[in-house]
């Protein structure tokens, strides 16, 4: 049977031990020893044990592992990697002692990045967005979600989501767009939250869905940011365009955020510090992915972290990115939050690489096509000159994958 497939395969790896993570495969990490992963028309065509495969005659590339470990492509779900600038000035005001919440009043956090967003072209803010994206592609991130936000007008919403889409054009890697229009009121709508939510729904969602720009809604829901009501009404407007569904829920309040999602039948709900059993409760019921950003976590210094046991005991799936962002997350690394993920926040190495891979991708509402080694799934694959999945998350900085591999293609981080 095998054999018959592999014929018409393009490409095949041989002595490779693979990392599957697909929960199907019985083994810690879905691991299968001495097996042929074989792919064609850029999906996986063929697994199967390397002693019942036989090459010869076989026509396509045979790419020799050596006794490399073979993983899904990470994938960053939850990142603002395109914006103007930077707030290194707040991060050391942080240092000396003034809070997150105290810089947004006065006038700093998100509202200052989108004063320096505004101000540049798309061009400009894709090559501010170059170097991040770069470092996340080099340590094997080939699937990657990006918000707006930092624009807050009709026209620099939309330059951002172009500016995502020309990175995707560029690099070879997945770009998932993301509407994060409610991410803070702009100065242009002070005090008049409800009516820039108008705009929202009436005005920038019908641009957003006719030129196919976003593929999900995001909201910040938080006391200093969007009400229930008005995450709600952004809600029901992405669920009649037919967008997927997110939301930055219980980062530094609680406030039911989460379950509000999860009624929506959210992708995700992101952060999560103070979500309670109720809330847990609401994702695992909605099948929606909590996703981790243990870099805010960190950077902001918080004490209160993400209800993990919960999570885990109720069987919600765990995602977790980098958020990675001028003012939270500055931290371009997904190497990072795996390591952060466990050290932080108490997750296993199994759990921490899961939630980068197959839970990653059901958070961007790709998980049929994205996020384990399956027959049938798209061919995002890292070879990687190590011995166990583990090291993913201890070792950091020394380790990078042998090859990157992009819908069947050995690919370079570099530019296209
Ligand atoms: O995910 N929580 C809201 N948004 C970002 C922070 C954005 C910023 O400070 O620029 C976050 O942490
Ligand atoms: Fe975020």
């Amino acid at each position: 049977m095998g054999n018959e497939t592999l014929g018409q395969c393009e490409r095949l790896w041989i002595d490779v031990r693979l990392a599957t993570f697909d929960p199907a495969v019985a083994a810690p990490y879905g691991l299968l020893e001495k097996h042929v992963l074989a792919v064609r028309r850029g999906a996986i065509a063929a697994i199967l044990p390397q002693d019942q495969v036989a090459l010869s005659g076989f026509g396509g590339e045979v790419i020799d592992g050596r006794g490399g470990l073979l993983t899904p492509g990470l994938i960053d779900s939850h990142t603002h990697l395109v914006y103007g600038g930077h707030r290194t000035r707040e991060f050391e005001q942080r240092l000396l002692g003034k809070s997150y919440r105290e810089i947004s009043r006065d006038g700093g956090g998100i509202l200052a990045t989108v004063r320096s967003t505004r101000a540049l072209s798309r061009e400009q803010l894709v090559a501010q967005a170059r170097p991040r994206l770069e470092a996340l592609i080099a340590e094997g991130v080939t699937s990657v979600e990006i918000k707006s936000g930092y624009g807050l007008t009709v026209a620099d919403e939309l330059k951002m989501l172009r500016a995502a889409r020309d990175l995707a054009r560029e690099y070879p890697v997945r770009v998932s767009t993301t509407l994060l229009a409610a991410h803070c009121v702009p100065p242009e709508f002070c005090g008049q939250a409800d009516r820039y939510v108008e705009m929202i729904c009436r005005e920038l969602l019908p641009r957003v869905v006719e030129e196919r720009l976003a593929d999900a809604v995001d909201v910040f829901c938080e006391q200093l940011a969007f009400s229930l009501e008005q995450t709600e009404r952004i809600f029901a407007a992405a669920r009649q365009a037919g967008l997927g569904i997110k939301v930055h829920a219980e980062q530094l309040s609680p406030g039911g955020a989460a379950a509000l999602a999860a009624r929506f039948s959210a992708r995700s709900a992101d952060h999560l510090e103070w979500l309670d059993e109720a809330g847990v409760l609401a994702l695992k019921a909605a099948g929606s992915v909590a996703t981790l950003l243990p870099g805010a976590f960190y950077v902001l210094r918080e004490s209160r972290k993400p209800p993990v046991a919960l999570l885990r005991q109720h069987g919600v799936p765990m995602a977790l990115a980098t958020d990675l962002n001028p003012g939270t997350s500055p931290l371009a690394s997904l190497r990072l939050m795996l390591n952060m993920g466990c050290v932080l926040f108490g997750l296993t190495p199994e759990e921490a690489l899961t939630a980068v891979t197959r839970n990653a991708a059901v958070a961007l509402g790709l998980g049929e096509v994205l996020g384990t080694l399956s027959v049938g799934k798209q061919a995002d694959l890292l070879l990687w000159d190590i011995d166990q999945p583990a090291r993913l998350v201890e070792e950091l900085g020394s380790i990078r994958p042998r090859q990157r591999i992009v819908q069947g293609e050995i690919v370079h981080a570099s530019r296209s």
